[in-house]
């Protein structure tokens, strides 16, 4: 239903992207390309003065060069909208249709992107500046719901750099829709009317959790950093909810209370170019939190040592990918808190 469109741009918060899939047909020749692509029902969705830009991959295919099958893609939706308009000219000055032309093993797919090419499902509103190597807002809330984590449970990042662990996770615990103060291409579309917007935006207003109480940490040894993810807590509407301060995570001695989850994103070797200094944080998260058994602990780093620094095996290990980079999810499961 188009209505989905909305409800899945407004609510998902892990995803990158929301698209439309126009379809999906085997494709062996650029003529056969051109063929299917034209009879995909185009002017039921993009107006007549759409501007559409079309984006390609290709992997495994007959059809390999992607620039050419992008090109062959246009031409096709042209021609359609062009017949349908009837017009030999179309001025694409209006609203926003970023269609993607995706072939794997000849198989190709090709979706409008309803999101926005340029703003991904990454971009809340809140963070409006950030440190250096933050994590996007989906990733970070993939790690919080990755972890067993929940609203009665506290939370502590101790890096937490411009907060987004730590304010995705506040969304979260608050059920707070993480698309509802920004905008997405579709909102541009005719076929998804605003009154369609407007009652997403309602029905995600009702569910958020005002009431509990939610108690979050974050802290990092950088004081601009803490000013910055305050900043963007309080953009976010979740400040109530996470406590901030400046801490060298080297100099803590205790955990502040039992049955706590640590959920974090160490500095990168690569970038902050002192390995001492990082093995002494590994080091510090073990002794402190690892041998805690009440705590459970979730890293996500690239350092190879990670484990051995830390001092155990890791319960868990997930591979992931933060942006092109291949890192390491992992999870040491503490006690289940008593009822
Ligand atoms: C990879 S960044 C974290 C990014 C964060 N997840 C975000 O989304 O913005 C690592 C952070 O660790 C902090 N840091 C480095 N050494 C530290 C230390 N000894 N104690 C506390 N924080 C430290 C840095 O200031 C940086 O903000």
């Amino acid at each position: 239903e188009i209505q989905d469109i909305c409800k899945t741009n407004i609510n998902l918060r892990c995803a990158d992207r929301v698209m439309l899939v126009m379809g999906q047909f085997e494709t062996l020749s650029f003529e056969e390309l051109f063929d299917k692509t034209y009879e995909l029902p185009w002017e039921k969705w993009i107006t007549k003065d759409g501007k559409f830009t079309v984006n390609g991959k290709s992997v495994k295919s007959k059809l390999y060069s992607t620039p050419d099958c992008q090109r062959m893609v246009k031409k096709a939706i042209s021609k359609k909208l062009c017949e349908y308009y009837d017009t030999d000219w179309m001025p694409e000055t209006g609203a926003e249709f970023t269609i993607l032309v995706s072939i794997h093993k000849d198989i190709a797919t090709i979706s409008i992107d309803t999101t926005g090419a340029r703003e991904g499902l990454f971009k809340r509103g809140y963070r409006e500046k950030s440190m250096a190597a933050p994590l996007k807002e989906t990733m970070a809330a993939a790690l919080v719901k990755l972890s067993y984590w929940n609203k009665n449970r506290v939370l502590y990042d101790p890096l937490c750099g411009s907060g987004t662990i730590a304010i995705e996770a506040a969304l979260i615990g608050r059920n707070i829709a993480p698309g509802l103060n920004r905008n997405f291409a579709s909102m541009e579309w005719p076929l998804v009317k605003d009154e369609y917007w407007k009652n997403e935006k309602i029905e995600a207003r009702k569910r958020i959790d005002f009431d509990s109480e939610i108690k979050i940490y974050a802290s990092d040894v950088s004081e601009k950093a803490i000013r910055i993810a305050k900043e963007n807590a309080i953009e976010a509407g979740v400040d109530d909810c996470i406590e901030f301060f400046v801490k060298d995570v080297t100099h803590i001695e205790k955990p502040m209370c039992s049955y706590g989850v640590l959920i974090t994103n160490p500095p990168y070797a690569e970038r902050i170019g002192d390995e001492e200094q990082l093995t002494k944080i590994h080091k510090k998260l073990g002794q402190v939190f690892g041998r805690d058994k009440t705590w459970s602990v979730y890293v996500i780093t690239s350092s190879v040592n990670f484990e051995k620094e830390f001092g155990r095996k890791a319960d868990r290990k997930r591979k992931l990918f933060n942006g092109d980079m291949r890192v390491d999810y992992y999870q040491y499961f503490g006690e289940k808190m008593p009822e």
